[in-house]
């Protein structure tokens, strides 16, 4: 029994979508957000400086006393991950994968369309999966540009980004993509435009964040971690930006409760 907080890092806003599902799943829980939203976005920065941000960030989590952390960035994920275990050892740090197996489990026409930031995409977490389960699917991907920038300016639901994901999506249709996967945690945000593009052309969109939720339950079990019975759950807030950001997350998080 431990009943110290989950904790939830992203580059900025996008892990709230990923904090909603773990909320979701296990309401018992108190959770730690940090968004860093001084280096945001991280997509097309260097590997070297991904994993030193990741570092600084779980290391700022780690002293405030949290159990396990939840990496809910596609790109630290790839960047970081193996480097994030073996640091903080034994403490259980759950990633992001991109979820291409399910994506090309289920798709019918055998294309699958990925949306990710550029750095994810080039990195051999995405490559492995790709290979291990695209088998005789054809795999095509796209760098959601500018779609970070529009979530963290909370421009998601204008004409302006209905034309950035139209650009980056259209090639995948046309393609005869059926499935689209969501690589990047910021990308639920622009869900509705996403969904108003692909309508009635027999397009699923996978969204990866409630398998991250349901794998942080079972870690919780796996290693005794759950919180007491009694235990009043708590959510904070924290970033390496200004208060005003910091009061954004917190607003976000509540509006996307869901
Ligand atoms: N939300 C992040 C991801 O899942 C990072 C986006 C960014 O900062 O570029 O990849």
């Amino acid at each position: 029994m431990n009943s110290a907080p989950i904790a939830i890092y992203d580059s900025g806003l996008g892990g709230l979508t990923v904090w909603r599902e773990v909320r979701r799943a296990l309401p018992g829980e108190s959770l730690l957000y940090l968004g860093d939203g001084k280096n945001c976005p991280y997509g097309s920065r260097p590997r070297e400086e991904i994993v030193r941000l990741a570092d600084e960030a779980v290391a700022a989590l780690v002293a405030r006393g949290c159990k396990l952390v939840v990496v809910a960035c596609n790109t630290a994920t790839a960047a970081a991950i193996d480097f994030l275990r073996g640091k903080y050892a034994p403490m259980p740090i759950v990633g992001m994968e991109p979820a291409v197996k399910p994506a090309c489990l289920a798709t019918r026409s055998g294309v699958v369309g990925v949306l990710a930031t550029e750095r994810s995409l080039d990195g051999d977490l995405f490559r492995r999966t790709a290979a291990l389960y695209g088998r005789g699917i054809e795999v095509v991907t796209a760098p959601g540009r500018g779609f970070v920038e529009l979530v963290e300016s909370d421009r998601e639901a204008t004409p302006e980004a209905e034309e950035c994901v139209r650009r980056a999506v259209e090639p995948m249709l046309e393609r005869g993509a059926d499935q689209i996967v969501l690589g990047c945690t910021h990308y639920p945000f622009l869900l509705p435009v996403l969904e108003r593009i692909v309508a009635g052309r027999g397009v699923a969109i996978v969204d990866p964040s409630p398998a991250v939720a349901r794998r942080v339950a079972e870690l919780l079990d796996r290693y005794g971690l759950r919180a007491a019975a009694d235990h009043v759950p708590a959510c904070e807030f924290l970033t390496f930006a200004d208060e005003a950001y910091r009061s954004r997350l917190e607003l976000k998080a509540m509006g996307s409760r869901g």
